[in-house]
């Protein structure tokens, strides 16, 4: 049977332009996707754009716009940006959708039914940046939003609330039980010691003279659903579990029809875990529907020491970065510069390292292999034993696949590297150059070139999720026709195929 994973990216603003920051959690989902179909798993991948509340109302009336103009003009930008950075989503869902719309209705009547909401006065700090409350103790002295240090505006209104107290225990208890549902540990640590204090209940409403950008609630058309519920709830509305037209009690609460959901794993920033670990799964307690089955939060890229902010002026700009060094060098200095959960710091020192990784230890090996090939087999692949790196290989391969799998995915190429440049080490040892001008050297010469083309065939397989264009060509110069999947590695015959040499896969750069 063929098992099937639904990945999610949270859905951006759509009030900034995509920046590094964004592109690096959504390469990652990406990288993941590819490799899980790949593996042979049926795949949905889901990213979108968050397109109500006060921060997107308030910058479409700074540019003059309606909200929605801003929000398809930012969609419009979001969605061409990763399609040049070859992103390969199932959906790209926007909030403003009608069907998206239905099941955020949905979801707060049956929170309304089952009893967990009611009406306060509410008084409190709120972010707009962060489109949240925070705690005095949260916002310190300054009275500054503890996440990016925007401001904080005190508001006092009418709310209406859902009683998130309630689901505090089960909540820890889960959390405990279920040691690698937010991974990793130290974020889950740092969800743990939040529980360890009262948790409040969460005001999931705002009064619509105040925001009018947003979904009004299905009992009080005077008050709009709070953005945050509404953007969660779209992993559920992109499942399909939810059939908003069905009778009210038969939507699919408690009672799920045939869907995506659970969702395999949530990715994310550290930024916004609270809202996903906390909110999130006591919303969908409150809902009577199944939790996600990860959470995974990870770090932030700063630049050199310094927060990456537009106020700053030091945004990196994927985009541009593609513009001078290709699609694939972006992936891949992204997932192979960042430990997965750890803080990065992008420099232009940095990224020119990793490129030289690519050029020099990849690049080269495919371009002296072919070379070669062609110079002393007239371009065809000898017929012979291709195992000389055999053991190297299957580490590399373990290695591989417990990184990807495991969320490790740093881990997972620097093995996939390792083997590259043990294939390099390979050819200076064995001199094919010196065994093409010994009469005795034929055979060991065949074997040696079989092995390097094989060992290029499985780097193809490895180095696909993350510059998938590229693996793409090699594998054709390879004369392979197509990247082979890891199930196709174990009998790959490479013997007999032709090769072609090309151009540089990753060509030097001008360091300038
Ligand atoms: N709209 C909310 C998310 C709702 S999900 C139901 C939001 N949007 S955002 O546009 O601010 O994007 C935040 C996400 O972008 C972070 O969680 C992270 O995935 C990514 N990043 C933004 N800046 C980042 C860095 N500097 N470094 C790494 N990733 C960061 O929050």
């Amino acid at each position: 049977m063929v098992s099937s994973f639904y990945l999610t990216t949270p859905i951006y603003y759509a009030s900034g332009e995509p920046h590094l920051g964004h592109a690096y959690t959504t390469i990652l989902a990406d990288v993941i996707a590819r490799y899980r179909r790949r593996a042979g798993q049926n795949v949905l991948f889901l990213t979108g754009t968050d397109e109500h509340g006060q921060k997107i109302q308030e910058a479409a009336a700074e540019q003059g716009m309606s909200p929605l103009e801003l929000c398809d003009l930012m969609a419009g930008r979001f969605e061409e940006a990763w399609e040049d950075l070859g992103i390969s989503h199932d959906r790209f869902i926007r909030t403003t959708e009608a069907e998206h719309r239905a099941v955020v209705t949905a979801l707060l009547e049956r929170l309304h039914d089952n009893g967990h909401i009611y009406e306060a006065e509410y008084a409190g700090w709120y972010s707009v940046g962060q489109e949240r409350y925070f705690t005095e103790k949260e916002i310190g002295p300054d009275r500054v939003d503890p996440i990016a240090g925007g401001p904080v505006e005190r508001i006092r209104e009418t709310n209406w609330f859902f009683r998130m107290s309630d689901f505090q225990e089960r909540l820890i208890r889960h959390i405990e039980e279920n040691p690698d549902w937010i991974v990793p540990a130290t974020r889950r640590n740092e969800v743990l010691g939040f529980l360890a204090q009262p948790l409040a209940d969460l005001s999931i409403s705002r009064p619509r003279s105040r925001i009018h950008w947003g979904i009004p609630l299905p009992w009080d058309s005077g008050q709009v659903c709070y953005v945050w519920v509404d953007a969660l709830t779209n992993y559920v509305t992109a499942s399909g579990a939810i059939d908003p037209a069905a009778p009210r009690e038969k939507r699919g609460f408690g009672d799920l029809r045939p869907s995506r959901w659970p969702a395999d794993v949530h990715l994310m920033g550290k930024d916004i875990l609270t809202t996903h670990a906390v909110y999130w799964p006591t919303l969908l307690m409150g809902a009577d529907l199944p939790l996600p089955r990860r959470i995974l939060a990870h770090g932030w890229w700063v630049v050199g020491d310094t927060k990456m902010s537009k106020s700053l002026g030091n945004v990196v700009d994927p985009l541009d970065l593609r513009e001078r060094f290709g699609t694939g060098a972006v992936r891949w200095y992204l997932m192979r510069e960042m430990a997965t959960g750890q803080d990065a710091s992008y420099t232009p020192d940095r990224f020119l390292t990793r490129y030289d990784e690519l050029s020099n230890i990849l690049g080269n090996l495919a371009h002296r292999t072919l070379s070669m090939v062609k110079r002393y087999r007239g371009g065809v692949v000898p017929d012979a034993s291709a195992d000389g790196l055999a053991a190297e290989t299957e580490k590399a391969l373990t290695a591989y696949r417990d990184g990807l799998e495991r969320y490790r995915l740093h881990e997972g190429f620097a093995a996939a590297m390792n083997l590259a440049r043990a294939a390099n080490g390979f050819v200076e040892a064995k001199e094919p150059w010196a065994l093409a001008r010994h009469p005795k050297g034929g055979n060991e010469l065949d074997r040696t070139l079989a092995t390097l083309v094989r060992t290029l065939a499985v780097l193809a397989a490895m180095f696909e999720p993350v510059t998938p264009i590229k693996a793409g060509k090699l594998a054709i110069r390879l004369g392979l026709g197509s990247v082979p999947l890891f199930t196709e590695l174990d009998g790959l015959q490479v013997g007999g195929c032709s090769v072609t040499i090309g151009s540089p896969l990753f060509p030097r750069v001008d360091p300038d």
